[in-house]
């Protein structure tokens, strides 16, 4: 798999010595964040066949199956503050959808704030994780990003059939998954570029991907539901929710699920 990816890359690929491939592990994430404490450099990219212990956003955890999905993890080292990397996953999510697209002609949408779907079904998750140094900067970003790629529907647990999708499921045909895994180590480069150069237009084409806009939502923290309209994404990311009294928010956490989507009715 490391040579089907290094053969599907191109030229300008500049992190190619800083690409490590892992037929196992726990989990991407938790892996590269020990190689970012030990001194890891900006640009590494961990990729896995499986994980035994693959992390989902709230707890969870996100099904790894071998040779079906992508588990791909990238540590940045941005020289700027936490509060400049506030779009971190949304951008993760446009250039991802960048990657898919490129690498198998169609693209994604993303359900705010860190899933890509296609049809109502889920087909990637996003989770980034900060270190900061002494003084407050950022020290590292781990940015893991899982796609679900060669899956058929037998590959998911009976919880998940119902919402969980593959590129080949939405394809109905073969994906390569090396051209897309080296799709998304290239679209993490072009991410890095644009990051904090680029913040405006990263959302104004996040907002054309996202699908929870202009879409009935319910927003569950803790003990307690809410539902709402979503209105926006505004310039760092966070979803604008209007309340049935009619006053707005601004939603950074918590799981919100889009009416019709994934069970909610
Ligand atoms: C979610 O859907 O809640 C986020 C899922 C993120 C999964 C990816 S797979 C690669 C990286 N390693 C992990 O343990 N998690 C992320």
């Amino acid at each position: 798999m490391k040579q089907e990816i290094l053969m599907n890359l191109s030229p300008q690929y500049l992190w190619g010595e800083a690409f490590h491939y892992l037929e196992e592990t726990d989990s991407t994430n938790v892996r590269l964040e020990q190689m970012a404490k030990e001194g890891a450099p900006h640009g590494t990219v961990l990729l896995a066949d499986r994980q035994s212990a693959g992390r989902g956003r709230l707890g969870r955890s996100f099904l790894s199956k071998g040779g079906v999905g992508i588990y791909m993890s990238v540590l940045l080292r941005p020289n700027c503050t936490p509060m400049e990397l506030m779009h971190l996953t949304c951008a993760t999510g446009v250039y991802m959808c960048d990657a898919v697209e490129k690498a198998v002609g169609l693209r994604p949408q993303i359900k705010w704030t860190n899933d890509l779907v296609m049809g109502k079904r889920k087909l990637a998750g996003i989770l980034t994780k900060l270190g900061l140094k002494p003084g407050g900067r950022v020290d590292w970003a781990i940015v893991g990003v899982g796609i679900n790629c060669c899956q058929t529907l037998q590959d998911f647990p009976p919880e998940l059939q119902a919402t969980a999708g593959s590129l080949r499921m939405a394809l109905q045909e073969p994906v390569d998954r090396a051209k897309v895994a080296a799709a998304m180590m290239e679209g993490f480069q072009k991410m890095d570029e644009d990051l904090l150069s680029r913040q405006a237009e990263i959302l104004k084409q996040y907002r054309l991907d996202c699908i929870t806009i202009g879409q009935d939502i319910s927003l569950v923290r803790g003990e307690e539901t809410r539902y709402g309209h979503a209105l926006d994404v505004d310039e760092e990311g966070a979803l604008v929710v209007r309340f049935p009294d009619g006053h707005l928010e601004t939603v950074n956490s918590g799981e919100v699920s889009v009416r019709g989507m994934y069970g909610y009715v």
